[in-house]
C-alpha cells in the first residue's frame, strides 16, 4: 500500500456545481516529476479561490487539489540538483492549475520549478510572501530599475489584499510615499501599520478622477485591479510615471487615451509571476531575504488549517479577505 496524505480536493458534483472536502489521497496518484515535497506551508491567492470554484479558465480538470504555492522540504528525488531534506519554494507554472497543489500535504513536481529556499527565510515567511509577495517583488523590481523606489510617491490598488498589502509593505521599507487605494477604509490601521502613508478610499478617488488625464499626483503604481481603476490610476501619473499592471479584480478591460502616454511620457507595464523563468523569481526570493527582508511579516498575515481553508477561499472571493492568509500543513 503507497503512502496517504490529507488534501483540500475540489469535485464537480452531478448537478455541475463544485465542492471542497479535505480527503485522503495516494502519494501514488501524483503527477510524475523529479521532486516529491512534504509541503510545511502553502497561502491562499486569488487564483487558488477561482481554482476551488471550478473557474476552468485556470483548472480544466476535476477532482483537483488548489494551491499555486508551495514551500516544504524535498523527500525524494531524483535530481542531481535536489537532495533529500532540503527546504524549497515553488510557485507558479502549472503547480495548483492543472497539477495537484500547495493545499496538499505532499506535491511532487519537475525540477524546473523548485528553487533552494534562502536560508535567511523561514518556510512560513517564505509563504506569507507567497505569489503575492512574488508578483509584488517583480512589480517593484521593474520600477526601481526604471525610477528607483525611495522617496517616490507610490499608489498601490487593492491595498487590503495579498499583492497589494506586499506592495505597501515593500514599497514603504524601500522608502516611497505610500497611498493605499481600498475598498476597506476600517482596515485603516492594518494599512498604516504596513507602511501606508495615506488610505484613500477606492470610490472616491473614482469620483475624483474625470476624463483620461487629470491632476499628476503619483510616480509610481502597483495596480491589481484593472477596469476603471487603472484607468483613474493612469490619469493621475506625473510626468514620467509608471504603472505596474499585474490583475483584474475589478476588470480584464480597461477604458483610457493615450494621453498619459504621449504628454506626460508614462509607461504601463506588464507583469507576470507565474511563467517567470525560474532564474528571475530565484533573484527576487534572494531579495526578499536579504536587501528586501521585511520584520512583521507575521503581523500581515493568519494562518489556518486545511479544514480552515474553506472559509477563507469564499472570503478572498468576495474581496473580503485583509492581509494574507497562510495554509499550515
Ligand atoms: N500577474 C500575476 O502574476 C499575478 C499574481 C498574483 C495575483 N495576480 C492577480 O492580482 C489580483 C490580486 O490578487 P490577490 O491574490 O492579491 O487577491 P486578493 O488578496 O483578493 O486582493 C484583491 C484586493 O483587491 C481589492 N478589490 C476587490 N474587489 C475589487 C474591485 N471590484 N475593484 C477594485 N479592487 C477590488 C480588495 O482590496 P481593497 O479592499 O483593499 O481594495 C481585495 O482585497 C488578482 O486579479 C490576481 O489574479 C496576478
Amino acid at each position: 500500500m503507497g503512502k496517504n496524505f490529507k488534501a483540500l480536493i475540489t469535485s464537480q458534483k452531478k448537478d455541475g456545481s463544485f465542492e471542497n472536502n479535505v480527503k485522503e489521497k495516494l502519494v501514488d496518484h501524483l503527477p510524475n516529476g523529479e521532486l516529491l515535497v512534504r509541503v510545511e506551508y502553502s497561502s491562499l491567492n486569488y487564483k487558488d479561490a477561482l481554482s476551488a470554484i471550478g473557474n476552468k479558465g485556470v483548472t480544466r480538470q476535476y477532482p483537483h487539489t488548489p494551491g499555486i504555492d508551495a514551500a516544504g522540504i524535498i523527500e525524494e528525488s531524483s535530481s542531481p540538483n535536489f537532495s533529500v531534506g532540503m527546504p524549497v519554494i515553488v510557485t507558479g507554472y502549472d503547480l495548483g492549475m492543472n497539477t495537484a497543489g500547495g493545499f496538499g500535504e505532499y506535491i511532487r513536481v519537475p525540477e524546473g520549478w523548485a528553487i533552494k529556499r534562502p536560508n535567511n527565510l523561514t518556510a512560513k515567511e517564505s509563504m506569507i510572501i507567497g505569489t503575492a509577495g512574488l508578483t509584488a517583488g517583480l512589480c517593484v523590481k521593474a520600477l526601481d530599475e526604471k525610477s528607483g523606489i525611495s522617496g517616490m510617491n507610490a499608489v498601490v490598488s487593492g491595498a487590503t489584499g495579498g499583492v497589494g498589502c506586499m506592495a505597501v509593505k515593500l514599497l514603504a521599507h524601500l522608502g516611497a510615499k505610500v497611498t493605499a487605494l481600498t475598498g476597506k477604509i476600517d482596515a485603516s490601521s492594518f494599512l498604516r501599520n504596513i507602511g501606508a502613508h495615506k488610505i484613500i478610499s477606492r470610490t472616491e478617488f473614482l469620483e475624483s478622477v474625470r476624463g483620461p488625464i487629470g491632476k499628476g499626483v503619483w510616480d509610481i503604481a502597483v495596480d491589481v485591479a484593472g477596469g476603471d481603476l487603472l484607468s483613474a490610476i493612469l490619469a493621475s501619473m506625473k510626468y514620467g510615471g509608471m504603472v505596474t499592471c499585474c490583475g483584474l479584480v475589478e476588470s480584464p478591460s480597461f477604458n483610457g487615451s493615450v494621453f498619459p502616454f504621449i504628454l506626460r511620457g508614462n509607461s504601463l507595464i506588464g507583469i507576470d509571476s507565474a511563467e517567470q523563468p525560474l532564474q528571475k523569481k530565484a533573484e527576487i526570493w534572494d531579495h526578499f531575504s536579504k536587501v528586501w527582508k521585511m520584520n512583521g511579516l507575521d503581523k500581515m498575515c493568519h494562518t489556518v488549517n486545511l479544514d480552515g481553508i474553506i472559509p477563507e477561499i469564499n472570503k478572498i472571493l468576495s474581496g473580503r479577505q485583509t492581509g494574507r492568509v497562510v495554509l499550515e500543513l
